[in-house]
């Protein structure tokens, strides 16, 4: 991100130079594929998706994998009875499964709440960093059909997760870690692991890393070919990267000891002979694999020159813990709204919890967030970012030659009588989202007499159309 920034603010200065300097110094490479090509935009319209990080991290309520990573980071913190010893820690944490069982798990409720909400697209945790699968692979038993949720005619979660989004007409995605903390072919027991790289040098035990690199292709490849149509690959893990792809200015790839190359063409190859065009997301990798950038639990100051998806969770965490604080719909809806003025999407993360069930909380939001987007959806969908973006609480968007004003209000801020719309160009009509009447404006302010605004409800976000007459 520091790199992103960096670039962005030349960006500001000097526009051409910069934008040929940002793609550069970005390295994003546009995909030559038509097909690609094509679902990315299809993917760009659609603005809004959900992400779930889900596995038996869910079942402790703690943070997905990585407690244990032996790396002195507060994320990477043990807790409880096994937190004094690493190998005591990973034998209770590889034990979970034998507990899990999430009897509540109805991905339709969650598939039918998300689309409510406006979303058309989910990406879901086939296999997080500790390398549990939380679909039915055949190439380890650390997986959820080995749980006593196995017998469930759901057990296979990832597919019955797909199905259900794609009934609803989602775009699907399989979130993918590439490093696995269980395999012995990634940490390899022979030498302990000191951090989250690969217990040893691929280079120097070539032969261990070509099972590596294989157990991942098959296993890619039976989400690609088992799992109806995919829309997105979603890999995590950046760190498993041929060396020469590392960004020495990104303090963690500093730390990446040796070249973990998993051979992305290949992959990339074989995930499209199965699903023709499909989008895959080698994040902060850079080049040919990763399709779309994506930014995390931040939003980029200005609007990127390539596709983008800022994803960001909905609480605090990625991943369930019991008492989660949520962000108010406010705050999410105004999320949204500076995303896609920038030119991005928003992917929202909701974390299930053990049972297979969300907080009450998330279903809550996601109603309030649909019947803002139930009236004010036609600013946000297929639009694109146009200058200047955003000014003041203004946030703009655009459509063919209708321009939408964004009015992002404050927490019990009523509408005035007058407002300035800074974009309002002569010959313009105006109207808010949500009523029918055309609104009066002389220069660039609009009326709002009494009556009008006694009629209009509240709003965190206002939305002005403005049309050529
Ligand atoms: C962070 C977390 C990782 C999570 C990811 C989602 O990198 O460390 O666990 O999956 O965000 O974007």
């Amino acid at each position: 991100m520091k790199r992103l920034i960096t670039t962005l603010l030349l960006a500001a200065t000097t526009p051409l130079l910069a934008q040929q300097h940002s793609e550069q110094s970005f390295g994003y490479v546009a995909p030559k594929d038509p097909a690609v090509q094509q679902k990315l935009k299809q993917w760009q319209g659609i603005k809004f998706g959900l992400l779930m990080h889900w596995g038996t991290y869910s079942q402790w309520g703690i943070v997905e994998s990585w407690s244990l990573c032996p790396e002195d980071e507060g994320w990477c913190e043990r807790k409880g009875p096994y937190s004094k010893d690493w190998y005591e820690y990973k034998k209770a944490y590889e034990a979970i499964p034998q507990q899990f069982n999430p009897v509540k798990f109805n991905p339709d409720r969650w598939a039918t709440a998300a689309k409510n909400a406006g979303m058309k697209y989910v990406v879901f945790t086939t296999k997080h960093h500790d390398g549990f699968c939380m679909f039915d692979t055949k190439q380890t038993d650390y997986k959820i059909t080995n749980t006593p949720f196995g017998t469930n005619p759901k057990a296979n979660v990832a597919k019955e997760v797909f199905k259900s989004f794609r009934d609803q007409g989602f775009m699907v995605g399989a979130y993918f870690s590439k490093p696995d903390w269980h395999t012995d072919d990634y940490w390899w027991s022979y030498f302990p692991p000191k951090d989250r790289n690969s217990s040893y040098a691929p280079k120097k035990y070539p032969e261990k890393w070509n099972k590596f690199k294989q157990f991942t292709y098959n296993q890619i490849e039976e989400l690609m070919s088992d799992y109806g149509k995919m829309d997105i690959l979603w890999l995590d893990g950046g760190w498993v990267r041929p060396f020469s792809t590392i960004d020495s200015t990104v303090s963690w790839q500093k730390t990446i000891p040796f070249d973990q190359d998993i051979d992305m063409a290949n992959i990339a190859k074989m995930a499209r002979s199965h699903q023709p065009g499909l989008l895959v997301v080698d994040r902060t990798v850079t080049g040919e694999y990763e399709n779309y950038v994506t930014p995390e639990q931040s939003i980029p100051d200005k609007a990127l020159p390539f596709p983008w998806e800022s994803c960001m969770t909905m609480g605090d965490s990625w991943s369930y813990i019991p008492k989660e604080n949520f962000k108010s719909t406010r705050k999410l809806i105004h999320t949204l709204v500076d995303i896609v003025s920038k030119g991005g999407n928003l992917l929202l993360n909701v974390a299930p919890g053990p049972d297979g069930e969300w907080h009450e909380e998330a279903y809550q939001r996601l109603e309030e967030i649909g019947k803002w987007m139930n009236v004010n959806g036609e600013a946000i969908y297929e639009t694109t970012a146009v200058s200047p973006y955003q000014s003041g609480k203004w946030a703009y968007t655009q459509k063919g030659s209708t321009m939408y004003a964004l009015y992002r209000a404050e927490e019990g801020e009523k509408l005035p009588a007058s407002l300035e719309i800074p974009v309002l160009e002569k010959g313009q009509s105006v109207q808010l989202l949500g009523s029918k009447e055309s609104l009066k404006s002389k220069d660039k302010t609009v009326t709002l007499s009494d009556s009008f605004r006694k009629k209009v409800k509240e709003s965190p976000v206002y939305v002005f159309k403005l049309m050529k007459k």
